[in-house]
């Protein structure tokens, strides 16, 4: 698994905004808009291309497009919702599948409640969208269903990483055969008691959503 921590100014700065309890749910979303298709420029850095000819108003010449099939963002429900946009701007013509998952406040289990994905995924990119890797339970439970359909290259990207969180991950894929990257903004300190990053942003789900 490859962890990458996205270092530009202009991320900081959004996020420091996103992380402010006096942001409010309007600016909020926009920043998360915002700093999704940041994180989704260095996310997409392997997406699959191949050549094309083209002629250009002056001459022929050759470039790249995406290759079939499409990518496949996935938003985790509800949170990763408030990702969409952003990504799809960079990737307007990605197929888009959901997962709705949701964590058990007091055990910190993830359990889905929904599930719309092509049946299969076989040689498929898949790019997850969800703001908080925290105990890392939804984002690994996630990636196996994916892997199980068949996604044979894997990217998470997500606002907020702990790195509880990641080694969890880490290690309920141990022995998977697919790679699997995770694109953040940062990666926090640690979990409180009640599975909340520290220093984080609060529960992004309420701050998108209400
Ligand atoms: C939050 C967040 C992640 C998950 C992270 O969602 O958006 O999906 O928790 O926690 P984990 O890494 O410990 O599994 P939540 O379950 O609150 O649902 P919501 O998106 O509907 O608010």
């Amino acid at each position: 698994m490859r962890i990458h921590v996205v270092d530009h100014p202009l991320v900081a700065h959004k996020l420091t905004n996103l992380r402010d309890e006096t942001t409010d749910s309007p600016l909020f979303r926009r920043l998360v808009d915002q700093l999704v298709t940041l994180l989704a420029y260095e996310a997409t850095r392997d997406v699959r291309v191949g050549p094309v000819q083209i002629v250009t108003p002056v001459a022929p010449t050759s470039g790249v497009r995406l290759t079939d099939p499409q990518p496949l963002v996935v938003p985790i429900l509800r949170a990763g919702l408030g990702m969409l946009d952003g990504m799809m701007r960079l990737l307007p013509t990605a197929e888009v599948g959901f997962l709705g998952m949701m964590r058990n406040e007091e055990t910190l289990e993830a359990s889905t409640y929904a599930e719309r994905l092509p049946d299969d995924l076989s040689g498929r990119q898949c790019y997850v969208l969800d703001p908080m890797l925290a105990t890392g339970g939804t984002l690994a439970a996630a990636i196996k269903f994916l892997t199980d359909r068949g996604a044979d290259d894997i990217t998470a990207i997500c606002l907020l990483a702990a790195p509880e969180g990641c080694e969890r991950i880490e290690k309920e894929l141990a022995g998977l055969d697919v790679p699997v990257t995770i694109v953040t903004a940062a990666m926090d300190e640690r979990l409180n008691e009640k599975g909340y990053i520290v220093p984080g942003l609060g529960d992004a789900g309420d701050r998108l959503y209400g």
